[in-house]
């Protein structure tokens, strides 16, 4: 239902050659729909020449923001058709635009913008629904539960209109203080569960898209309020709140910039078993190091699906005045965009549910120098290689319960060898990062009824790329 991660435009020929046969039909009737589930990472094709190309590759989008004045400016939309595979509008379809009053819609620029992306084989991020900022007026008047209901309804018509077309939404924007608290707002003053009660409104409204909370300032992992949004984020997959995905905005401009610790930042909201993506990027005088390093760090999580620019050119830039962007204000690609699209192609790892399964047995070059152990007991580990290049490798545990009793937590022990580290590990809890390592579950996949099994990943950096050894799964 949710398996939307990635729609290339410009598949290659053998990929295109596979899906061709059942989706023909298909894809005439589905023709205006933008969710399409076809995907198709290749890490051993060609590099993209374009940075949708580059990063499809991987089974990621590339997309931007644009306004519905951009659709009379040829300039921009030739770039954005060349290179982009994902839209969001820039102010289209926030409430003040969308319901302008009370009940009365007005979807007539965002679907300007959402026609032409589609037109142009994109798909869509819809940005956004419940905001301190950019409210219809009504709302001003509004408070409590009157206001609540507004905010409801609003979600209702809303994704009633786009039902079934986007990729994702942005469900609700900027709701944190700097300190990781909630942000004061109208809508926090209707009671602390008004971000839940929008994101169960808005999976009620649209089951196929996936949704996100969206917020700035929380790409640094030792940040207040990047705390505060991953406390809030694993407190809803604990209950059952529905939640797809986080946006990291990566506004590297207005005076901040590229933390060291951004990969981390990803893998840990990604841990919690949600999609990240980097959903209005730029950066002050378009520093070349800080897209290469926001895109690598993205590359290297495998929920990571995708990066948006804020606009396309400087002149399209709400901070223009900082050249933040990949395209300079006469369409000329900068040095930054040859940084992103080599950092996109070089992509070891892929989104998840993107990799057609391999028919026939795997490649000889990845199998495991141990073979995978079987132990007696309530739980078995069994190691694969995803993927490994020179320098390190991609591998996956998986974690069965061979019991007839459910088991209620799980640890993982294993060796890695000598010079090798461990970079990064999602959907688990790791102590060690060389040696001998732990892995306890994370906490959302640590009950395994009977026979049940569920996997976590992890990126090893190293000359070799020798299996890990001594593998063991004990429980709790
Ligand atoms: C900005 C737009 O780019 C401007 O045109 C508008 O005046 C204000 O909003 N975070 C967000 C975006 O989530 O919606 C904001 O967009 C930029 C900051």
């Amino acid at each position: 239902m949710y398996d939307v991660s990635a729609r290339p435009k410009h598949r290659s020929r053998g990929a295109a050659r596979l899906l061709l046969g059942g989706a023909c039909a298909l894809a005439v009737i589905v023709a205006s729909m933008a969710v399409a589930t076809l995907a198709q990472a290749d890490l051993s094709g060609p590099p993209g020449t374009t940075l949708q190309a580059a990063a499809e590759r991987s089974g990621r989008y590339f997309g931007a923001a644009m306004g519905a004045d951009r659709l009379n400016d040829s300039g921009f939309l030739t770039i954005a058709d060349r290179e982009f595979d994902m839209m969001t509008a820039v102010n289209e379809m926030k409430p003040d635009a969308t319901e302008p009053n009370r009940g009365q819609f007005d979807f007539r620029a965002g679907d300007a913008i959402y026609n032409w992306a589609t037109q142009h084989g994109m798909r869509f991020r819809g940005h956004t629904l419940a905001w301190h900022a950019q409210q219809p007026r009504f709302w001003g008047s509004l408070s409590g539960s009157a206001l609540r209901t507004a905010m409801i309804d609003h979600i209702n018509g809303v994704m009633a209109h786009y039902k079934g077309k986007f990729a994702y939404w942005d469900v609700v924007n900027e709701a944190f203080a700097e300190n990781g608290s909630r942000r004061s707002s109208n809508l926090q003053s209707t009671g602390n569960d008004w971000i839940e009660v929008a994101f169960r409104t808005a999976r009620a409204a649209d089951p196929s898209v996936k949704l996100c909370y969206n917020d700035y300032n929380i790409e640094n992992w030792s940040y207040g309020k990047t705390q505060g949004v991953y406390n809030m984020i694993r407190d809803f997959k604990n209950r059952g709140v529905p939640i797809d995905c986080v946006g990291l905005q990566t506004h590297f401009t207005g005076g901040s910039s590229l933390p060291g610790n951004f990969q981390q930042t990803l893998s840990s909201f990604a841990a919690l078993g949600v999609d990240v993506a980097l959903t209005e990027a730029d950066v002050t005088n378009a520093s070349t190091s800080q897209y290469q390093g926001l895109t690598q760090a993205c590359m290297n999580v495998p929920r990571c699906v995708g990066i948006t620019t804020w606009g396309i050119r400087d002149s399209d830039s709400w901070r223009g005045n900082e050249s933040p962007l990949l395209f300079d204000r006469n369409s000329n690609p900068k040095a930054a965009y040859t940084a992103v699209l080599n950092a996109l192609n070089a992509a070891s790892t892929t989104v998840p549910g993107t990799t057609t399964p391999p028919t026939t047995t795997p490649p000889t070059t990845t199998p495991p120098t141990t073979p995978p152990t079987e132990q007696p007991g309530a739980c078995t580990a069994t190691y694969r290689m995803v993927n490994s290049w020179g320098g390190g490798f991609q591998g996956e545990v998986s974690v069965t319960n061979n019991g007839s009793a459910t088991l209620s937590g799980w640890t993982v022990r294993l060796t890695l060898a000598g010079g090798q580290t461990l970079a990064n590990l999602w959907s688990g809890i790791n102590t060690g990062t060389s040696g001998a390592v732990s892995v306890r579950n994370a906490e959302y996949n640590g009950t395994l009824g009977a026979n049940a099994s569920t996997t976590f990943g992890f990126l090893v950096n190293g000359s070799s790329d020798a299996a890990p050894g001594g593998l063991s799964c004990t429980s709790p």
